[in-house]
């Protein structure tokens, strides 16, 4: 396990290019290998994670190939994946296992999914209920991985999602594109929608109406996909951590180009600017559905002003939430979070973990079975943080770390990999001292 210093800031300047964005390389990388032809990504996501899905694709049958000028080319398998050798292998990756298990589910062979030991002790019952109500075949050990498919014929269903989650949202979509039949989902909270978007632009029909005040998608089964030339979007979720850090200086300055601006994502840079954050959006372009945007921020001149933070907002950022949370003890008036139950059942539990690295820092708070309760005003001192070999957690704590008094340790740093390896490098750049 790797430890990493972060010393304290006195402001944070300048410009950066993002990785690619995690959710749509996971994406583009599946369709792409179910695809018939080559696809060429540009900007694929570095994280560990989508290389896990494709690693997943290969051992499906497509063939993926890093080419010099830093694409990568997929070529696709038509339609029909074959036996893998081994076990599919998802690593940390929530994201390829609940996603795959959908794209998956309707080939004639019997698939076993496996992952680290976070994976394994995430919720699946979520993606085996409606796969399963599709004719799917699949053997979960009390409700999580290692996960079994007996693949077979698939038939649509009429879905009506019970949680928020675009994973469980993409499996359905991804098993009835394949499916006989025209399936349909409803989705009462509008999750992020790159599973649409993408499907679109590999060629699928998919047809989306209000159904009230829900959303209900339709996708005829039996598509097949075509391969598409694309580039990713830089992660907004990675920009959060350094959106976060302009909040902590009045004169920070920085310029993110490139950055995915899909608006199911992008309430974010409402709640940045909510907190103070001063933004603009510059030079908005499309491609395959999603904006990609210039981004500058500056700091709130008179220090970040807090919120409370519910409802349907919290599952449109809760990746973004465990950052929010480390720098809430530096607003004004503090932030409150409610209704992101779903943290606790991240790749760590995030709610037990930021209350737990904030109170080494100094701070006072209040958990909640579905949030945190955070009073503004408090000056956080260095201290060691557990990352829980969490990515976000690492990456949150060493963001608030910035504006601590003393050094602080972040032990399993390393995690920081599984969405963005070049963290710890940019943090420093931009940090200023
Ligand atoms: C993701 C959806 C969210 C998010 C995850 C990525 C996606 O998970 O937390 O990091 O790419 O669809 P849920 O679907 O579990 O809400």
């Amino acid at each position: 396990m790797s430890t990493q210093t972060i010393r304290p800031a006195r402001t944070f300047q300048g410009s950066l290019t993002l990785p690619g964005d995690k959710s749509i390389s996971h994406r583009y990388g599946m369709l792409a290998g179910i695809a018939e032809g080559t696809t060429r990504l540009s900007n694929f996501s570095t994280g560990a994670d989508p290389h896990s899905t494709l690693a997943c694709m290969q051992a499906l049958g497509a063939t993926i190939v890093h080419n010099a000028d830093r694409t990568i080319s997929v070529t696709g398998t038509a339609g029909a994946f074959q036996q893998p050798s081994s076990p599919l292998d998802c690593g940390n990756s929530g994201s390829t296992m609940r996603m795959l298990s959908g794209l998956i589910a309707s080939h004639p062979h019997t698939f076993t999914l496996i992952g680290d030991h976070s994976l394994t002790l995430r919720p699946m019952e979520r993606i085996r209920k409606p796969l399963s109500q599709m004719g799917a075949k699949m053997d979960l050990v009390d409700g999580h991985a290692p996960i079994t498919i007996h693949g077979g014929p698939l038939h649509a269903i009429d879905f009506d999602t019970p949680i928020p989650s675009a994973q469980v949202k993409t499996a359905v979509l991804f098993a009835g594109l394949q499916a006989e039949g025209t399936t349909s989902l409803t989705e009462s909270v509008r999750t992020r929608d790159h599973s649409e978007h993408a499907l679109r632009a590999f060629g699928a029909i998919l047809n989306r109406t209000a159904a009230g005040s829900a959303t209900k998608l339709s996708i005829p089964g039996g598509q097949k996909l075509k391969a598409i030339d694309a580039t990713i979007p830089g992660d907004i979720s990675s920009a959060a951590f350094f959106l976060c850090a302009a909040l902590l200086f009045p004169d920070s300055n920085l310029i993110l180009d490139a950055v995915g601006m899909n608006p199911t994502r992008a309430s974010l840079l409402d709640v940045i600017t909510s907190l103070g954050g001063r933004i603009k959006v510059l030079n908005v372009e499309e491609h395959h559905g999603e904006l990609i945007g210039t981004i500058q921020v500056n700091g709130p001149v008179n220090g970040p002003r807090g919120m409370h933070i519910g409802g349907e907002l919290s599952a449109q950022i809760i990746d973004e939430l465990p950052v929010i949370a480390a720098i809430a003890p530096y607003t004004n008036d503090g932030i409150t979070i409610r209704d992101a139950r779903e943290l606790r059942v991240k790749e760590s539990d995030r709610i037990a973990l930021v209350a737990k690295n904030l109170r080494a820092m100094g701070a006072q708070l209040t958990e909640h079975e579905d949030g945190l309760e955070i009073p503004g005003n408090q000056q956080l001192h260095g201290a060691t943080i557990d990352s829980g070999t969490d990515h976000r957690i690492a990456m949150a704590f060493a963001i608030a770390a910035l504006r601590a008094t003393g050094d602080t340790e972040i032990e399993g740093a390393e995690a920081a990999a599984i969405s963005f390896p070049e963290f710890f490098t940019h943090l420093e750049t931009l940090s200023q001292r």
